[in-house]
């Protein structure tokens, strides 16, 4: 069965810890939280000590999504905080070993991520190191974007390139009733949703739906 992880970027930030603890009681897998540096996308996000309090109030296992230029600087901060699982962007310019085991050094999961238009082979020389691959269906930096057509041949791929190591495969952007349904089709494991989860306050019933429940 696929797992969903709400984005918390489409979330009421002025009401954050209800939004979390709604996200949970509607079946939410993991909690996406996404953190933007300014320079790797044109936006900014969440701190660590927003996580932090997040994770002492509401148990469940939360996803980050770093898309900034240095994780190195940001991978100790989030780790402490509480993530459960980190991933970054392979398309950076400092060095992606360090990086994965610096994470690792944290007792947590490590995942890479890839832009729409980055090739998977950029992934395969770590494909030994990492728990999780998050392909993302549109350019990263805001929630409310059209899904990248090319993400289910691109989930299919991956799969084949990952054969039978264990690694998790998330898609994330423009994930509606429809585009879940595709990526599920390609066998992903974990879909990110924003916009779709947030639409209305029926949390529960969205999730499900993207389900396919
Ligand atoms: C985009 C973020 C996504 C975003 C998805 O840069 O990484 O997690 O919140 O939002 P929707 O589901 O609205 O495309
Ligand atoms: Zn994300």
């Amino acid at each position: 069965m696929v797992k969903i992880a709400p984005s918390i970027l489409s979330a009421n930030v002025l009401r954050f810890e209800d939004e979390i603890e709604a996200l949970k009681k509607g079946g939410a897998d993991y909690i996406h939280f996404d953190v933007m540096d300014g320079y790797f996308v044109p936006n900014i996000t969440f701190g660590p000590q927003i996580l932090k309090q997040a994770k002492s109030s509401i148990n469940i296992p939360y996803d980050v999504h770093l898309m900034v230029e240095k994780p190195s600087i940001f991978i100790p901060w989030y780790a402490k905080a509480g993530a459960d699982i980190i991933t970054f962007h392979v398309e950076i310019k400092e060095e992606i070993i360090s990086n994965i085991e610096l994470i690792k050094s944290f007792g947590l999961k490590a995942g890479l991520s890839l832009k729409p238009d980055t090739d998977i082979d950029a992934i395969k020389p770590y494909i030994d190191m990492i728990d999780l691959i998050l392909v993302m269906s549109v350019n990263p930096g805001f929630g409310g974007q059209k899904f990248n057509e090319n993400t289910p041949n691109k989930i299919r791929q991956i799969k084949e390139m990952i054969g039978n190591r264990k690694i998790l495969v998330e898609v994330d952007g423009g994930i509606n009733n429809d585009t879940a349904k595709l990526c599920i089709d390609s066998g992903v494991d974990i879909l990110v949703a924003g916009t779709s989860v947030f639409k209305d306050n029926n949390y529960d019933k969205n999730i499900k739906e993207l389900k396919g429940e």
